[in-house]
């Protein structure tokens, strides 16, 4: 570990000790968790070792994070197991089905307002965009768009995403570890009828997600779009005691 390296991994560490601290002390259930700024100045460190930090009291269910409005100190009596992250190309697979994806665009673009808001980047940033129709067993069974942040991932091309883009991820070391992801219910436009094999206005699941590294680093926005009758959502509940 270089001096640096040993600074930053202690500047964490007593950061995430003083938020454990107050959350037990000072801070009720829902309460929001200063903001990244308010920390970065109250203890002089950089934004990277607060989402370190955050991450982990988020990963430890001590926090957490709702999109767009910021980070809540967690009830304990409602502290869920969180589910497992898992990529399209695992998704199918545990369904018994094999996953295939048709790469429809790949351009970086510059990121827009709510691309850069949610991957925490400067507005114009650049992103790369690719957006995949993905199949499963042959079939359509989702439009894909997402958004990754190239000063973080590196470039990418048509190689890249012809698989499993997490795989990709991992194997240049950007590990997806935990993600916020809503799923709502909607129809599909005209375009994404067509890609879909349905008519247009059919009902579609969607979701969104933003994926992050264990370190709380945004590399991903994603938007799925899944046909409603070849799709579910599927988790295992248990009932408290
Ligand atoms: C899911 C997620 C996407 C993610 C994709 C990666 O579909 N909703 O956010 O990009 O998995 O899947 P794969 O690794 O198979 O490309």
């Amino acid at each position: 570990m270089t001096a640096s390296t040993g600074k930053t991994a202690f500047k964490h560490e007593a950061l995430y000790t003083a938020l454990r601290t107050e959350i037990g002390a000072t801070l009720r259930p829902h309460d929001p968790l200063p903001s990244e700024r308010e920390l970065v100045a109250r203890f002089g460190v950089s934004r990277a070792t607060v989402r370190q930090a955050v991450g982990r009291l988020e990963e430890e269910g001590l926090v957490y994070r709702s999109q767009g409005a910021g980070t809540f100190v967690a009830d304990p009596s409602t502290i869920s197991k969180s589910l497992a992250l898992t990529s399209f190309s695992e998704d199918m697979r545990s369904r018994r089905l094999t996953p295939d994806s048709r790469l429809l665009d790949l351009t970086l673009v510059p990121a827009g307002v709510t691309v850069a808001r949610d991957l925490s980047l400067s507005p114009g940033a650049e992103v790369a965009h690719v957006r995949r129709l993905r199949l499963a067993d042959g079939l359509p069974m989702c439009v894909e768009e997402v958004w990754l942040p190239t000063e973080r991932i590196g470039g990418l091309d048509a190689g890249t995403v012809a698989g499993s883009l997490y795989d990709a991820l991992a194997g240049r070391g950007v590990q997806p570890h935990h993600a916020d992801q809503v799923i709502s219910a909607t129809v599909v436009d005209a375009d994404q009828a067509a890609l879909l094999g349905v008519a247009p206005y059919s009902p579609a699941l969607r979701v969104d997600r933003i994926t992050y590294t264990e370190a709380g680093v945004a590399v991903e926005r994603a938007e799925s779009m899944y046909r409603a009758d070849r799709y579910d959502f599927r988790i295992t509940v248990t009932r408290r005691t």
